[in-house]
């Protein structure tokens, strides 16, 4: 078993309008390589705040993470850039496309910002377009595309730099059901394919029911640890 993502005694606090507001009160968590995570429980639990410091977008107020090892409390900012980019791939409820870039140049900037060649970026994206079923909306702006669309370019540019873990908030908070389906099955199968450990703050009952591991988050601490490893080697067999 490897351990991809070590979170130990993470402490949350914010100051609003001179109020201290303790969001994450002491949680500790692992997740390994390749694992399948949901995270659920109710509005303002904490779950977008753990999200973001799981992703190093936001540092902790106690407690350390650690990702492959390394703890990010001990990196600069560039190097916490760098390892977003290179490791960690993010999906948040409302895509977060560049409206002036086509679907093609969305994807391909993480590898861009990697250093990939225009030529290598351009292949890639290509192949992850159509791997979400947009081979034929490459030159489409974001604004040209419907949300379920727009969500799989955003998975598709989450994937560009083969990252090991994949953070998605409320992915399919926005969309229909036939539409989240059809996103969560490809989630599924980048997992299957590529080894792609999954986190995903979901209030989709199915989803979390469809995933191993299912965490529920009450007012800043993980009140419930599902493993329901069963399912996944029932559903295989
Ligand atoms: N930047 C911030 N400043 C102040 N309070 C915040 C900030 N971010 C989140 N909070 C508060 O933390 C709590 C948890 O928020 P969040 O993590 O977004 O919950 P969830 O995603 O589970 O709905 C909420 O009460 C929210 O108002
Ligand atoms: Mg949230």
């Amino acid at each position: 078993m490897t351990i991809l993502l070590r979170a130990e005694s993470v402490e949350k606090s914010f100051q609003l309008e001179g109020r201290h507001i303790e969001v994450l009160k002491g949680l500790s968590l692992e997740i390994e390589a390749g694992e399948r995570v949901a995270i659920v429980g109710t509005s303002g639990a904490g779950k977008s705040t753990l999200l973001h410091l799981l992703g190093a977008l936001d540092q902790p107020t106690a407690g350390e993470i650690y990702l492959q090892g390394e703890a990010l409390t001990t990196k600069s900012h560039d190097e916490l850039a760098a390892l977003r980019n290179k490791r960690l791939g993010f999906i948040f409820q409302f895509h977060h496309l560049l409206k002036e870039l086509t679907a093609l140049e969305n994807v391909m900037m993480p590898a861009l910002i990697a250093r990939v060649s225009q030529a290598e970026a351009k292949r890639s994206a290509g192949e992850l377009l159509e791997r979400v079923g947009l081979s034929h909306r490459l030159d489409h702006r974001p604004s040209e595309l419907s949300g379920g669309e727009q969500q799989r370019v955003s998975l598709a540019r989450a994937l560009i730099n083969r990252p090991p873990l994949l953070l998605a908030d409320e992915p399919t908070g926005n969309l229909d059901g036939s539409t989240s389906a059809e996103i969560h099955a490809l989630l599924e199968s980048v997992n299957r394919e590529h080894g792609t450990a999954l986190v995903i703050v979901t209030h989709s009952e199915e989803l979390a029911q469809s995933m191993p591991r299912r965490l529920v988050m009450v007012d800043g601490r993980i009140d419930q640890d599902d493993k329901q490893q069963m399912k996944r080697d029932c559903a295989d067999a």
